[in-house]
């Protein structure tokens, strides 16, 4: 894939970040909530007549839909807020698509399944969310789904990059670890596939050459709990001494439940011979040595 006209919405975000390296060869309108920058334009997904004005501007021939409502906890305190960027911002971008026959990426969680599962979900699991978050976002599944032929929903795990701007759990780990903090807990009793958006988006630009539309699961494979990932993070940080207390997820409680088992597994990328995506410890390896020791040391 060459040269296409390529929209995103939700560009400013951790995902985002990545778009201008992984899809340098093509033309990109970016856009998000931003007041005033050059590369980006300011664009509310909620509003459907600005959505459908500027993709009839832009004809896109991709468009790449970052943008969601992401903090699973205000998602829960504020259902409306949820539904209405996740759903209903969702179906406004699905309507713009349609007319202007755009092929649309939606990325997609793994909060979408209920979490009782033993192991990883795969495609052909049913979904059941628990939280709003999840709800909303199954929500635009479907109406992805009901409204357009071509497209790609793509779930992807706990969400890893980001680099100076990295506030989430790496992050925020990472930091602690460096500064030789030594009240560290880590949850052991929930599981995740982290996926690292470098890689996601790397994986996306092959699966949209492929025309193998439909649904997928896109994460770095394996399954990890937090603990783990702090265990990773210590060893790539050089820090062996310091130490990381496992505790349960009752230590940090939070007005979203979280699900058990939110691992998934890359089943169709499997069977369609095509999981490009490295296990979960050498994309997070990647990630820490390339984009966040640099600004940590
Ligand atoms: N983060 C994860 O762990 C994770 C895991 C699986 C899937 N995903 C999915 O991956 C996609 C990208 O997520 P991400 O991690 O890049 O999230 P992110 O960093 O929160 O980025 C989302 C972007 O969307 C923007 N946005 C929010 N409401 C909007 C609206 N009404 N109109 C336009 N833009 C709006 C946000 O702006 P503000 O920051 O100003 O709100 C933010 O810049 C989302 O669909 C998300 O559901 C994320």
């Amino acid at each position: 894939m060459k040269n296409k006209r390529i929209l995103v919405t939700g560009a400013d975000g951790m995902v985002g970040s990545y778009v201008n390296d992984v899809f340098s060869d093509h033309d990109l309108y970016l856009t998000d909530l931003v007041d005033l920058s050059e590369d980006c334009v300011y664009l509310d997904i909620r509003d459907p007549a600005a959505v459908m004005d500027e993709f009839q501007k832009i004809k896109p021939d991709l468009v790449l839909h970052l943008a969601a409502a992401t903090d699973v906890d205000r998602c829960q305190l504020e259902p409306d807020w949820a539904h209405s960027v996740n759903s209903i911002g969702t179906q406004n971008v699905a309507l713009a698509c349609q007319e202007t026959n755009a092929l649309l990426v939606y990325i997609s969680t793994g909060n979408v399944f209920s979490g009782k599962k033993e192991t990883e979900y795969n495609e052909f699991d049913n979904p059941g969310p628990m939280n709003v978050y999840g709800e909303s976002k199954l929500a635009g599944e479907r109406i992805v789904t009901s409204l357009l032929n071509r497209y790609y929903i793509v779930r992807a795990g706990w969400m890893i990059g980001g680099g100076a701007k990295d506030k989430k759990f790496v992050g925020k780990i990472a930091s602690m670890i460096v500064d030789g903090d030594s009240s560290l807990k880590a949850v052991n009793d929930k599981y995740g596939s982290p996926t690292y958006a470098r890689d996601l988006l790397n994986g996306i630009s092959k699966l949209v050459d492929t025309g193998y539309y439909g649904l997928y699961h896109m994460v770095n494979p394996g399954i990890a709990s937090r603990y783990q990932i702090s265990e990773v993070l210590r060893d790539v940080l050089e820090y062996p001494d310091l130490e990381i207390e496992s505790v349960s997820s009752e230590h940090f409680p939070s007005p979203a439940p979280r699900i058990r088992m939110e691992a998934l597994r890359n089943y169709k990328l499997e069977l369609l011979g095509c999981d490009w995506m490295r296990p979960w410890e050498e994309a997070l390896q990647d990630y820490v040595i390339s984009e966040l020791l640099p600004i940590l040391l």
